[in-house]
């Protein structure tokens, strides 16, 4: 696999003007120094996505996408890094060099890893759905009737079977000229105390696991006799797959291009549910929600739907997911399968119309736990039950950001546990905020008020960074007033480090070979900061504000923060060191 230099690639995206790029794939208007349209990776109507020609860079406001025109067409067309490269480098009409480049760029060596796990997944995916229709594979086809799935279904996920034998993917694998060490590196095969590498999977259905760009990057792997355990034997953690921060078909449901996506406990489950048409469902791999996992589903979606089983350990999971979606800001809502154990079960029984009715039955997260944890207690008559039922619920109500919502719960849980609401606020720290008609109306119709607290500090220093990333010789004007300080997150450090060191050297920021500098995860906020526009004419001015809000931001919090500590010396300390 070749690779490039950087000033190859920095070439490929000089000459391909992002605008007409992406303008193929998207209508695109002008918009002030920027063009702007309907974004390809969210669901959207009224247009968040922007391209800056100038900077070689397109960002989307909604979803938080973002990158050069290279990583756009990765995403558009799901290629990888250099297929995406050569397909612009032709569009460009740029020769690109046959040659093996050998710069020992760490950045470099780790992409092309990269690929090559997701080549040899992806070839295990094929042989394991190959051994569909061989004769050791029968078991499995018997398998997938009884559970009533289709060759349909197997195709569409390309489900298959691992043979029950030592070495069967690898010697595939090895055949087709893929390393030992790197096939062991891609989670497809394990070492005994000798050394000797043998399949990881056997005798297993087998779910390969893709991610958003449909590239498989690991496998969840099903017994198919009870016997044998564990029951699911999941690829354990790679280069490519990181269990947390994955979930199960979150490629094809964010093709759906729905407002809400459902979330079930397992494979079968998701598949169950897809099968009947309801494509937007993705479950985790076979953990706990996580908030990285929060955070993705938040970039496509608006709200959750949590599906999961409905036994003591359903419950569980749902009150622990209720939490972490409560944190990462975005909403929730609990769908309950009754008279079935899971989704699949509940599927099969009562078929796609009940389930579709169970949807647009869904309660919002706290009023579902209001309803579970009143049924556990007789409010009407037990006093102490009467307490029970608040403490419960205090720790969800502590997660509630918005006044009114939690006002309107409140009022709520006062009126079914009869008490005051002020005892309630006490116990949550906090006094009634908002007063008016909102008690009157039924708490199931109050639209969800949740992440809409926009974060002045962090939108200041955005803008800081914005201009100075555009202007990065504006710098030699603040020295000592600007330092790193300012910054608490490690994409914002590393940015301004970046401006400093292009201002030392004289050098201008050039998004593509910045853009390298970057993990994966931290692109989004770095082209969400070169895309904004601050639109201010005198820059030197503009920066002496943002850094003046920002110290002033950052001075309030320390305060509070200290105040609440207690910490009377440290805060008088404070203070007077101003
Ligand atoms: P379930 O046992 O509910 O799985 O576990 P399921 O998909 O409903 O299985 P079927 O219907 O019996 O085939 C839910 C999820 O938890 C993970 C898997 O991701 C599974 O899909 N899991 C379960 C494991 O990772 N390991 C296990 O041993 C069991
Ligand atoms: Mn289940």
């Amino acid at each position: 696999m070749p690779r490039y230099p950087e000033y190859i690639i920095q070439e490929v995206i000089d000459k391909n003007d992002i605008v007409d790029v992406v303008s193929e794939y998207v209508p695109l208007k002008k918009s002030g120094s920027n063009y702007m349209g309907l974004c390809p990776f969210h669901n959207e109507k009224t247009p968040s996505f922007s391209v800056s020609s100038q900077k070689g860079i397109f960002h989307c406001f909604g979803c938080g996408e973002g990158g050069t025109s290279i990583s756009f067409v990765m995403k558009m067309e799901n290629l990888t890094f250099t297929e995406a490269l050569k397909k612009l480098a032709d569009r460009a009409g740029i020769a690109l060099p046959e040659t093996n480049y050998s710069d020992s760029k760490q950045e470099a060596a780790i992409r092309d890893k990269k690929e090559l796990y997701f080549e040899i997944n992806k070839e295990a995916a094929l042989f394991y759905y190959s051994m569909l229709s061989s004769s050791e594979g029968k078991a499995a086809v018997a398998y997938f009737k009884e559970r009533a799935l289709d060759g349909k279904c197997a195709k569409f996920y390309t489900l298959g079977y691992s043979p029950n034998k030592r070495r069967s993917l690898l010697d595939y694998l090895v055949e087709k000229g893929y390393k030992e060490d790197d096939i062991f590196a891609a989670g497809l095969a394990s070492k005994n105390d000798s050394g000797a590498y043998f399949d990881r999977f056997r005798g297993r259905i087998m779910f390969p696991i893709f991610n958003i760009n449909d590239k498989v990057i690991g496998f969840g792997a099903r017994r198919i006799t009870e016997d044998v355990n564990p029951k699911y034997l999941n690829t354990s953690d790679t280069l490519i797959y990181n269990k947390s921060k994955n979930l199960y078909s979150l490629n094809v449901a964010r093709r759906a291009k729905k407002g809400e996506v459902i979330l079930v406990e397992g494979y079968m489950d998701v598949i169950s549910v897809v099968k009947h048409g309801i494509a937007n469902v993705v479950a985790t791999l076979g953990t706990a929600l996580t908030s990285d996992q929060a955070k993705l589903l938040k970039r496509y979606f608006n709200e959750i739907i949590i599906c999961y089983d409905s036994d003591e350990a359903g419950l569980e999971a749902k009150k622990r997911a209720i939490m972490i979606l409560r944190d990462a800001d975005i909403k929730a809502s609990v769908m309950t399968v009754e008279g079935a154990k899971d989704t699949d079960e509940f599927l099969k029984k009562y078929g796609k119309d009940r389930f579709l009715t169970l949807i647009n039955k869904r309660k919002s997260d706290i009023l579902y736990l209001m309803d579970i944890f009143g049924a556990k207690y007789e409010l009407q008559i037990n006093v102490e039950d009467r307490i029970r039922y608040i403490s419960d619920l205090l720790p969800y109500l502590a997660k509630v950001k918005n006044d009114v919502e939690l006002d309107v719960y409140i009022e709520e849980i006062a009126k079914r546990a009869k008490t005051g609401t002020q005892a309630i606020y006490a116990q949550l720290g906090k006094t009634r905020v908002v007063k008016g008609d909102l008690g009157a109306k039924s708490p199931d119709i109050l639209p969800y008020a949740g992440a809409i607290v926009s974060d002045k500090l962090e939108k200041t220093r955005e803008l800081l960074l914005s201009v100075l990333a555009d202007n990065v010789s504006i710098l030699e004007r603040f020295s000592g007033i600007i330092s790193e300080d300012l910054f608490e997150n490690k994409t914002q450090k590393k940015l301004f480090e970046i401006i400093k060191e292009k201002a030392e050297s004289h050098q201008r920021i050039e998004a593509g070979s910045v853009m390298a500098l970057f993990d994966d995860d931290e692109i989004g906020e770095v082209t969400k900061i070169l895309t904004i526009d601050a639109m201010c004419d005198d820059k030197s001015k503009a920066v002496s504000d943002y850094v003046a809000a920002i110290k002033q931001e950052m001075r309030k919090a320390k305060i509070q923060a200290l105040l609440q500590s207690g910490d009377m010396q440290a805060l008088n300390e404070f203070l007077k060191n101003k």
